[in-house]
């Protein structure tokens, strides 16, 4: 990866010598190789020669040489440059014994705001909108603050310095951005297809990262791979972000529902944090683990071996500067390489999951646009972790879908704040409702349509007012330390945040607001629908209301749960396949747990068969594998 200028010294003069000599030694020790195109970072003489491939940011000025993910995905030159360097490596390696799979790229991210994207959007637009200007003045609502373009050539990508508050407009051009990426990716597939038919390829997703839709993305990969890095010992945030990569991992998986690649992790710090804290002892193992837990097949790092210069010379890596194997680092990982040995028949398993969770990222998008509510920090992504949390903590696997997937086979459909919802995804979850589904949305819950304008005829949309049998006249947003109070089956709770004021027509009230001028209404309703039921939660809370009321409904749904009984900041996880099932035990805590066992299950890494309960250290964590 990020070899171009060694490989490619001078345009068209080649030398891949140092990659010849990488690959054989690697086959030589038994390895294989997932070898990237080199498209994240190019050389000195590219930009010079060729300035388009230079990327131009928001407020029209081209960037210098220099970093890396800084070209333009449009750019002819940019294209043909990485489709003819990917064409060589799949000719040279195509037989190699140690070619193992293909990694486009690196992270793609970012958008450039050169003219060649400008045009590039003006003709998506107009293929999208059919080359009628009107439909798009009317989808982007410009009559408002008198934006009314007149010709395709007035419009111009959002920027700082120009259009920046039609919301329509920022849409499109996310989705553009989405598109030209994952068009960009197909052209550096074309050659490693053609030559590779049976070699899979992958590029690296990043967690939430806001600029792309991975679900577009997804479409370009034949298996799903991410980088994780996360703030394990953040004081006071460690169940938090475990929950949090849980909720990623699950996503991942989720994305082709097939087991994924962990493709980066790091067995002890990275750099690039404020405080770049060290795994503590365990933690390695335990997150590694995790990933399996919930559908990765692979354990990978970065980095083998720290570079002796550049920006990552201070990153973790299983060989450090010292150059030998006698550290607490390497350990760990040949320790954790011995416990992957014998996990062989892990490989390929799945969860079948009963509960879907939604995040979409058009969603996310729009939220982060509109100017309202609290505006700078809606809470999206939070508001997700928060509704998947109750899951995590009983054990109960959960797939993590966006808005465009069949709900059918889940027991459990859940879509926080989904504020954008397009017709057809309205009748959907009608569909699943009527068909005897549960679904949970919250307030906020479709208010515009996929162009971002809002619904008429009172919210939630369209026919989204039968499903929950209320309508939701008007939301109160709550300073940071405000409160209400919401009582649910005789318990209160802290309301937070939102406060939606709701009118139920024939859905029944089970929870009301205690304070404010809308004390007594409510705050949770259920509808029957068709053969299904549909709550409506009108509030934000702490996190307490909704742990129990997930927790009721689990129960109720019979949900079913890797394991009976866990403790607070301890979760297990299932992958079953071929007449086989693992449970994967986890604890994120800092003391150590016993965890009750219903069954007989062999621990995995020992051989020693456990029943009735099993002992967990301190960021402990087991396979065990059901008998
Ligand atoms: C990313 C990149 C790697 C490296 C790591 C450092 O994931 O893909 O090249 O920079 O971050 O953590």
């Amino acid at each position: 990866i990020f070899s171009w200028a060694v490989l490619e010294p001078e345009e068209g003069k080649y030398d891949f010598s140092f990659l010849d000599q990488a690959m054989d030694n690697v086959y030589k020790n038994g390895g294989k190789v997932v070898l990237a195109t080199p498209s994240g970072a190019r050389p000195h003489w590219m930009s010079d020669k060729y300035p388009e491939v230079l990327r131009v940011l928001p407020d029209r000025r081209r960037a210098l040489f220099g970093a890396r993910h800084n070209h333009c995905f449009t750019s002819p030159v940019y294209r043909q440059k990485t489709a003819q360097i990917n064409r060589l490596l799949a000719e040279r390696y195509r037989n190699h014994p140690a070619l193992g799979a293909w990694h486009v790229s690196n992270e793609y991210g970012g958008e450039c705001h050169c003219p060649l994207c400008q045009e590039a959007f003006r003709t998506w637009l107009k293929n999208k909108y059919e080359g009628d200007l009107e439909r798009l003045n009317h989808a982007w609502w410009t009559d408002f603050w008198s934006h009314r373009y007149t010709s395709w050539e007035q419009i111009e990508s959002p920027s700082p310095i120009g259009e920046n508050g039609v919301h329509g407009l920022t849409l499109d051009w996310k989705r553009f951005v989405t598109d030209q990426t994952a068009d960009f990716m197909h052209n550096e597939t074309i050659p490693l297809r053609e030559i590779t038919p049976d070699v899979l390829v992958t590029t690296n997703f990043m967690a939430f990262y806001p600029g792309l839709n991975y679900w577009k993305l997804r479409e370009e990969t034949d298996v799903i791979s991410w980088d994780n890095y996360p703030d394990w010992h953040k004081p006071g945030e460690q169940i938090h972000v475990a929950v949090r990569t849980a909720l990623l991992h699950d996503m991942n998986r989720s994305f082709l529902q097939k087991p994924f690649m962990l493709m980066e992790s790091t067995p002890s710090h990275v750099n690039w944090k404020e405080y770049n804290k060290l795994k503590r002892p365990g933690m390695h193992k335990l997150s590694s683990i995790q990933a399996i837990a919930h559908g990765s097949d692979t354990v990978q790092y970065f980095q083998w071996r720290k570079s002796r210069g550049g920006s990552e010379k201070m990153h973790g890596a299983v060989v450090d500067h010292c150059g030998h194997e006698h550290t607490r680092v390497f350990r760990e990982v040949a320790e954790l390489g011995e416990l992957l040995q014998k996990m062989d028949g892990v490989v390929g398993t799945m969860p079948h999951n009963k509960v879907a969770l939604l995040y979409d990222w058009e969603n996310r998008w729009a939220l982060e646009d509109l100017r309202g509510l609290q505006k700078n920090d809606k809470k999206y992504e939070e508001t997700v972790q928060q509704h998947y949390k109750p899951f995590w903590q009983r054990g109960i696997g959960v797939d993590v879908l966006d808005f465009h997937q069949d709900l059918s086979p889940y027991s459990l459909v859940i879509a926080p704040m989904m504020y954008l919802m397009e017709k057809d995804n309205i009748e959907r979850l009608k569909q699943y409702v009527a068909n005897g589904g549960t679904l949970v949305c919250t307030y906020v819950t479709g208010e515009a349509d996929e162009n971002d304008l809002c619904w008429l005829g009172g919210f939630p949309a369209g026919g989204l007012k039968e499903v929950f049998g209320l309508w939701a006249e008007e939301i109160d947003t709550l300073y940071p330390g405000e409160t209400n109070q919401v009582t649910w089956q005789e318990k209160d709770y802290t309301a937070q945040d939102y406060c939606e004021v709701i009118h139920p027509d024939s859905a029944q009230t089970l929870a009301v607001y205690g304070k404010d001028f809308y004390a007594g209404s409510p705050a949770l309703c259920v509808n029957q629908f068709g053969k299904g039921q549909a709550y409506y939660i009108a509030f934000r809370d702490d996190g307490a209301f909704v742990d129990d009321f997930y927790g009721k409904l689990a129960d109720d749904l019979e949900l079913p749960r890797a394991l009976p009984h866990l403790s607070e900041g301890v979760t297990a996880h299932l992958r079953e396949g071929d007449g086989e099932r693992y449970v994967f035990v986890e604890n994120y805590n800092a003391q150590p747990v016993c965890v009750p066992l219903d069954k007989v299950y062999q621990n995995v890494e020992t051989g020693q068969m456990v029943s009735k309960e099993l002992l967990l250290e301190s960021f402990g964590v087991a396979v065990l594998k059901e008998q």
